[in-house]
């Protein structure tokens, strides 16, 4: 099956099934990224705070695969927010160290309220945009409050805003309600962190009965829920696993099963009190 895409409310394709590179270094970074490329993900997730920039940018040279096809995502760090110049300052840093001209996803990585300075960050993120500079400007752990405020500050809301998403915690209520208002979410920690979602025992046995994995079947789940996702895996072959959630068909009946573990936001990060810098 071709790779889902997800189109944006500004008429731009995304890939469905991203990589995320998570928090390794550079050298790891380019080893997990090569990898992800080969097994066939074009989009790739990492953030300025992750230290990987360069690593990513380096695999994405390496594999000859044209910059063009590969949709690449990364986030404005705490200590980089604030006006015009500190936030054309962090995204020239950002494509500096991956190598190209422009971004296609940029997104403020946390909202960080009692800095005060997400919405003047918004609104640079939006002049890097008309100048070309950032093709697809978001937002990652924002609420609908926080979305409000951008609102009233710019009237343009995020096309993405990148959320922690799973079984247990999956925001359903928010996600459909940033639908609405033009907001794509994407999901984040999708198959939380593999934390034990292979041993419960509903997930496995839906994964039996249609043929596949239980991290196949959780992703189908995002998928058919209208969730694009963001996942990582320091395999290739599960990394391939991952990308084979394309071709797993759900029921009714077996989406619902899994809607049912769903313990409401309130066992979510607080993206109120984290602290990034
Ligand atoms: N915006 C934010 O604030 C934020 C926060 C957290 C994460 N993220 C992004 O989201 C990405 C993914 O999130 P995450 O790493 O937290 O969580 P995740 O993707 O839900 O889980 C990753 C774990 O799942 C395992 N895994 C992957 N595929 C598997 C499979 N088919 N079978 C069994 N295990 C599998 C991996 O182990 P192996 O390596 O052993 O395969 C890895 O330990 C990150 O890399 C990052 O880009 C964003």
């Amino acid at each position: 099956m071709a790779h889902p895409v997800t189109v944006l409310r500004d008429g731009t394709s995304i890939p469905s099934m991203g990589f995320g590179v998570g928090e390794h270094a550079d050298i790891a970074a380019e080893r997990y990224v090569t990898a992800a490329l080969e097994a066939g993900f074009r989009l790739v997730d990492t953030a300025r705070s992750y230290g990987n920039e360069r690593g990513v940018g380096a695999a994405l040279r390496r594999s000859g695969i044209p910059r063009d096809d590969v949709f690449l995502q990364s986030k404005l760090r705490g200590s980089d927010q604030g006006g015009q110049p500190a936030v054309r300052a962090a995204l020239g840093r950002t494509l500096e160290a991956l190598g190209t001209d422009h971004i296609d996803g940029y997104l403020i990585h946390w909202p960080l309220p009692r800095l005060g300075r997400f919405e003047e960050s918004w609104e640079a993120i939006l002049t890097l945009a008309e100048e070309g500079l950032v093709r697809a400007p978001g937002v990652s752990n924002f609420t609908l409050a926080h979305l409000d405020n951008l609102e009233r500050r710019t009237s343009v809301l995020p096309l993405v805003n990148q959320v922690q998403s799973s079984p247990s915690v999956s925001r359903c209520y928010s996600v459909e309600r940033m639908r609405a208002r033009g907001v794509q979410a994407q999901a984040y920690s999708p198959l939380e962190h593999a934390s034990g979602l292979h041993r419960t025992a509903a997930l496995r046995s839906i994964a039996d009965e249609v043929g596949a994995t239980t991290a196949q079947v959780v992703l189908r789940w995002h998928l058919d829920a209208g969730r694009p996702f963001v996942v990582h895996s320091t395999s290739p072959a599960r990394l391939r696993e991952d990308l084979g959630a394309a071709d797993v068909t759900l029921s009714p009946r077996q989406r619902e099963v899994i809607d049912r573990f769903d313990h409401d936001e309130a066992h979510a990060v607080d993206p109120d009190e984290h602290h990034e810098m």
